[in-house]
């Protein structure tokens, strides 16, 4: 559904539920999620219905994820680090993770 507009750059790479992926220095978590063709990003606490991004600017909250232990971060603004752990988030968040 996505893809890049031209793919030069260094590159980093993080990982995603375990998995690793290759991100672009300069992306966000949640550009280098999409392109690496991840499209759940969480779901929500009461229905459970799943959640991608969908704004891309931090208004929706539709991104969020768990990076690094934090929950609840925005994925589309926060940019990719080497070694990054992301994990996508399911129902609701217990307070202070
Ligand atoms: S995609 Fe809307 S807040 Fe991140």
């Amino acid at each position: 559904m996505f893809r890049r507009l031209g793919d030069t750059g260094a590159t980093l790479t993080l990982t995603v539920d375990g998995k690793e992926i290759r991100a672009r220095i300069g992306d966000t978590v949640a550009a280098a999620m999409l392109a690496a063709g991840i499209g759940r990003f969480r779901t929500t606490p009461v229905s459970g219905a799943a959640r991608a991004p969908y704004c891309m600017m931090g208004v929706c909250f539709d991104c969020l994820v768990t990076i690094d232990g934090i929950g609840s971060r925005q994925a589309c603004l926060v940019p990719v680090r080497e070694g990054m752990a992301i994990e996508t988030q399911q129902g609701k968040r217990e307070a202070g993770r």
